[in-house]
């Protein structure tokens, strides 16, 4: 059976992106495969250095998941700073890890483009996320396409690794869903948490419209003829509709005669008969934040059992067992 692996960043609330892109493909496969799916506390770290703000943000990560399907006792659900070998394990691949191959990523220097001023942490952050996955033996990363480098990183890292010490690793690959592979955000950018653009998957009802209906689009005027596929209020209208839904969407779009507010209502609509079980499961989870810590501290004892096994392999091919 694969065993399929994937993390988020509680360095905000989760939006629609990471649900349809991450959060929903991985509560799917907990019933096909070994799954193995957490909140990478310590990257987010990277970006956010407000002690109560990430506290917050991971118990609310962790509610979203369980309120969303995923079942502790189907996976290995945790938060990886409950698993301390993975920084361990860090440190051992950083020593492996040359600098042109952290020089190079996307995503660093994305993130600098955008005004982020750098810590050591951002710089290494690649090496961090090649521990997570090498740790747990992963063959399957599903993420959206962003990550993609990320996973190239991670097989280089590994594939060295092998080359020095023998068959360590197993070499992960990515898993991206072409048509989910960027979700836009209400200003037709990637939807992001750090972009100031997402709609977030719990968000509340009032604030929730009041997006929706700022999603920018053109002017062409209602009784025009639309492109559905240059349009943002579109791109989230197919997430969220049925095949009958979308025809008579895009129908409606070449036709002319449709405005964007139209579509939008209609968007906001789907949106909140989507989320409405999901929003009455999540109550009972944020009446009792005790027992989603319970859960998430059992997720870190399972998880930890095959954490060092891969970690004594490790420590004992580099030297460093006696
Ligand atoms: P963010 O950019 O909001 O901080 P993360 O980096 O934590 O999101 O991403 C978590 C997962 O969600 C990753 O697999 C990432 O590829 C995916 N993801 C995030 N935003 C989008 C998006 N707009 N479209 C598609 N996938 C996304
Ligand atoms: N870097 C990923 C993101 O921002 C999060 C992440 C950390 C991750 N470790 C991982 C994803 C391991 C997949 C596997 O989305």
């Amino acid at each position: 059976m694969a065993r399929v692996l994937s993390g988020i960043q509680p360095s905000g609330a989760l939006h629609i992106g990471n649900y349809f892109a991450m959060m929903k493909r991985m509560i799917e496969m907990q019933h096909k495969s070994e799954l193995f799916c957490f909140i990478v506390n310590y990257h987010a770290m990277t970006s956010l250095q407000d002690g109560a703000e990430l506290k917050r943000n991971t118990l609310n990560a962790a509610m979203d998941f369980l309120a969303l399907g995923l079942d502790p006792e189907k996976c290995y659900f945790w938060i990886q700073s409950d698993v301390p070998e993975v920084t361990e394990l860090t440190w051992i691949l950083s020593c492996h890890t040359s600098l042109g191959l952290l020089e190079r990523s996307h995503s660093y220097k994305d993130k600098i483009a955008r005004g982020l001023v750098p810590n050591t942490g951002l710089y290494t952050y690649p090496v961090l996320m090649a521990a997570d996955i090498l740790l747990y033996d992963a063959n399957i990363v599903p993420v959206g396409k962003d990550q993609k480098q990320h996973i190239e990183i991670t097989r280089d890292i590994a594939q060295s690794f092998n080359h020095k010490y023998g068959e360590i690793f197993v070499i992960p690959e990515e898993e991206i869903q072409e048509e989910i592979a960027v979700i836009p955000g209400v200003d037709g950018e990637k939807m992001s948490k750090s972009y100031g653009n997402a709609i977030e998957i719990f968000e509340d009802e009032k604030s929730l419209k009041k997006k929706v209906m700022g999603i920018v689009t053109d002017s062409t005027p209602v009784e025009e003829p639309k492109d559905p596929s240059k349009c943002n209020v579109f791109a989230l209208y197919k997430l969220f509709a049925s095949d009958t839904q979308l025809a008579d969407m895009k129908e409606r779009y070449l036709k002319g005669g449709t405005g964007y507010g139209q579509a939008k209502k209609e968007l906001l609509e789907l949106m909140t008969e989507y989320f409405r079980p999901y929003r009455e499961k999540r109550k009972i989870f944020e009446n009792d934040p005790a027992e989603v810590y319970r859960i998430m501290k059992n997720g870190a004892d399972k998880t930890r059992e095959v954490a060092v096994v891969t970690l004594k392999k490790v420590k004992d091919a580099v030297g460093i067992n006696y």
